[in-house]
């Protein structure tokens, strides 16, 4: 049989594991952090509605430019965001390779601060770019002297600063941001994946883009707005930027299908954004709860909580799926992450992890049935 090494892959590709976070139907699925609140009925019968109409146009190909989305992400940011400085892909996994491709590749080099979202890594080395990690500082913060000082050590063409902080939850202040931007010679992304789910009055990065052009933020209809399965992500930045990643993507990358549903549920925002407030409240009952357990939930502005304290990681992840409940080990040592769900999800997540408490008589037989 043929393995991948008896392959003429390139040699920077060798011994790689691809992304893997497990996907398994269970009852409570808790482990990538989706919106788990289905689509609104309405809303979904309107997105076929367009989706249909575009069906019957397939014989051509889609506006590569696709115009009308970009005017819409516009309005829906805000900001006095013009369309010239919105783009889109196939969810903002690939909106960031976009980045990658443009800005980096080989002889170039990318910068995050561990622990961060597992992908960076990966389109970093998929697109030939060498990924360099800094630390954080206490409790997953990221101060600006800390951040300054991985970007002065590394010199990168391209930073990555997400915000909140996947897997800790860590919100990101303006104050590195803007410090990280000024230090930093090449372009810095800060990836708002998880921005809605920020407390009310976070400012967002949006607000810091006139006058830096190399500063880019990036979003996703994934999480907050219930469109995982979709893969719509976007970007807002200088329209140079834009003009940038013009260069790398795909012709019609954008098909016809995605951008009548990503339009579709635009048009319907404060309908699909609706639970978003909820989610808020199962990630606040999480973080007290844990707490109130023993555990020790990190500060979190996304819909999941990263919780230390537990002994043994991969024994509790066993445990719960057992139970039928799906968390994520991220493989921080003593730690596991959460995704805030339906209140019923949430109740079953808790009510489970009670039985793992630290030094609870249930959490030893439990750890010991594990
Ligand atoms: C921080 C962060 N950025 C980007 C993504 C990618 O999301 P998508 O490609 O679905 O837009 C994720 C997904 O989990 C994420 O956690």
């Amino acid at each position: 049989m043929t393995t991948l090494d008896d392959l003429p892959i390139r040699d920077d590709l060798r011994g790689r594991s691809p992304y893997g976070a497990p996907q398994k139907a269970v009852p409570v699925a808790l482990n990538v952090n989706e919106n788990t609140h289905p689509i609104p009925e309405a809303v979904a019968h309107d997105i076929v509605a367009r989706v249909a109409a575009a069906i019957l146009q397939l014989n051509r190909y889609p506006d590569r430019e696709f115009s009308e989305l970009r005017a819409a992400f516009a309005r829906y940011l805000g900001h006095g965001l013009a369309a010239d400085q919105i783009w889109a892909a196939n969810g903002s996994n690939e909106v960031l390779q976009h980045v990658l491709q443009a800005f980096g590749g080989p002889g170039r080099t990318a910068l995050g601060f561990a622990p961060t979202y597992s992908m960076y890594g990966l389109l970093s080395t998929g697109t030939g770019t060498a990924w360099v990690v800094g630390g954080r500082d206490d409790e997953f913060e990221l101060t600006p002297e800390t951040a300054v000082a991985a970007v002065r050590e590394h010199d990168p063409d391209i930073v990555l600063l997400c915000s909140p902080n996947n897997p800790t939850g860590t919100p990101l202040s303006h104050e590195t941001i803007t410090a990280v931007v000024e230090a930093a010679r090449g372009i810095v992304v800060v990836d708002e994946a998880y921005h809605e789910f920020a407390d009310a009055g976070t400012p967002s990065a949006l607000e810091l883009l006139d006058g830096r052009p190399r500063l880019i933020v990036s979003r996703t209809m994934s999480k907050a707005f219930a469109f995982a399965g979709a893969r719509v992500g976007y970007l807002a930045a200088d329209p140079a930027v834009v003009d940038a990643l013009r260069l790398v993507r795909l012709p019609y990358h954008l098909s016809a299908l995605t951008q009548a549903a990503a339009l579709a549920a635009l048009a319907h925002s404060d309908e699909m954004l609706a639970m978003v407030d909820d989610i808020r409240g199962q990630r606040e009952r999480i973080s007290e709860e844990l707490a109130r357990l023993g555990f020790h939930p990190y500060r979190s502005g996304a819909n999941f909580v990263l919780f230390g304290g537990v002994d043994d990681p991969a024994a509790v992840f066993t445990g719960l799926l057992e139970r039928g409940i799906l968390i994520r080990d991220v493989g921080l040592p003593g730690c596991l992450r959460v995704t805030a769900g339906t209140e019923a999800e949430t109740t079953a997540f808790l009510e489970a992890i009670a039985g793992f408490a630290p030094g609870s008589a249930s959490g030893a037989a439990n750890r010991m049935d594990a």
